[in-house]
């Protein structure tokens, strides 16, 4: 088994002006590779163990979570992205759900971009469905840590500073208030009937 990079759903210029086409080459050419690599690689030692080679497995296993997750991560984060779209919505039926989660949309807007601005260091902010279908916010830092086992993420942002940096300098509120006009509500609506 092998992890790949998936082709980016969008031209690498489709986020402008709330994220360069710098910024996602590099991003995705660059970073997210790595994360499929370091993923490979994981995979590939385990291999050699299961042969007879001596391999630190503890090691291994916590290489293969941080860049499983890294991976699976941008891979969500892209696809619920599209190119800025004036008076940017949820549906009325994922409006309701959302209503009925946080008590308004502002409220969960105000507490999805609080967990993205106060994550610590590098890592994410979620909005996810728990197994009872009720909606929560999450943060994980890097890529896996802080994450539940049972979640099922709808809406990702990326707030690690390789997400950002170029374009907002330390700014990460700005990135974060500006990510919501590209969030694809179609593809969030889409994981939360699955
Ligand atoms: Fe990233």
């Amino acid at each position: 088994m092998k992890y790949e990079l998936k082709p980016l759903p969008y031209a690498y210029d489709a986020l402008s002006p709330v994220i360069s086409k710098e910024i996602v080459q590099l991003h995705y050419d660059k970073h997210h590779m790595a994360y499929v690599n370091g993923a490979n690689a994981a995979l590939e030692l385990l291999e050699k163990g299961r042969k007879g080679d001596l391999v630190n497995v503890k090691a291994i296993m916590r290489d293969l979570s941080f860049n499983v997750n890294g991976h699976v991560m941008h891979e969500l984060f892209w696809e619920n992205m599209r190119a800025v779209k004036e008076s940017n919505a949820p549906s009325d039926s994922l409006k309701k759900k959302i209503e009925s989660s946080f008590g308004s949309y502002d409220a969960f807007k105000n507490e999805f971009s609080e967990a993205a601005k106060t994550v610590e260091g590098s890592g994410w902010a979620i909005l996810y469905s728990d197994n009872n279908g009720n909606l929560l916010i999450g943060q994980l830092e890097k890529h896996n840590l802080l994450g539940l086992n049972t979640y099922n993420v709808l809406l990702a942002i990326d707030v690690w500073e390789h997400a950002y940096y170029l374009d907002y300098k330390n700014d990460r509120g700005a990135y974060v208030e500006n990510w919501w006009q590209l969030v694809n509500w179609d593809v969030v609506e889409k994981r939360l009937a699955l």
